[in-house]
């Protein structure tokens, strides 16, 4: 049988052939990355970085500047956040963030804002970053202020007129700060 004829040495042919176009095609490129880079995407600039960056350590240093009350975030909550966090914080389809009645060291601990938290500046960082979860980011840092006085006031934490801003945020003592173990220091 002619070989040339035989499908199989035809098809090795053919992949040799695409063998050779394709490093023929990628060794020039590949002479440019070295060069000149891949060309994937461009420097980020400092106002992009910024949008990213937004971490609030647990000292408060990244909470911007604004401010909320609680009468206000109770709007913000009952449009936004009740549909799965159940009326004054009580839990529905979604966490519960208010109204423990079970302490931490029950078989069935309640595990809110209030009874768990160590920081009232990660609740800022974590509803600004993250709720609603269909539209993260969404909210003004008014917003987040007032949504975070209404939860804070819902545990007993701030009383209902308290104008929270960055630096009454960082100063709040939560009352469960002391019930975490740093796993870094020597016993
Ligand atoms: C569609 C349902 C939904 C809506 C609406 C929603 N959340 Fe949540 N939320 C969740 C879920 C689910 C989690 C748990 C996410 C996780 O653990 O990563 C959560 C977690 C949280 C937590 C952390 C609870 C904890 O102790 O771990 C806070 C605080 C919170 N949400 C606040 C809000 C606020 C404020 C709003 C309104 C602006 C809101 N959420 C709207 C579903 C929702």
């Amino acid at each position: 049988m002619n070989q040339s004829n035989n499908p199989v040495i035809r098809f090795s042919r053919l992949r040799s052939l695409w063998f050779l176009a394709i490093v023929y095609v990628s060794i020039p490129s590949l002479a440019c990355a070295g060069s000149e880079g891949p060309k994937l995407g461009k420097p980020a600039t400092n106002q992009e970085i910024s949008a990213w960056n937004m971490t609030v350590f647990p000292d408060g240093r990244g909470l911007p500047s604004g401010h909320g009350k609680a009468s206000e975030g109770k709007q913000v909550y009952e449009r936004l956040c009740v549909s799965c966090h159940g009326v004054n914080g009580l839990g529905g389809s979604s966490e519960e963030l208010a109204g423990a009645k079970h302490s931490l060291t029950d078989p069935n601990p309640d595990k809110t804002i209030g009874s768990y938290w160590p920081y009232a500046t990660t609740l800022f960082d974590f509803v600004r970053r993250s709720m609603p979860p269909d539209s993260p980011g969404s909210l003004s840092n008014d917003q987040v202020y007032a949504v975070c006085a209404y939860l804070l006031h819902l545990n007993g934490i701030t009383p209902e007129s308290a104008d929270i801003n960055a630096s009454g945020l960082s100063q709040i003592r939560m009352p469960n700060k002391e019930g975490f173990v740093r796993i870094d220091e020597p016993e």
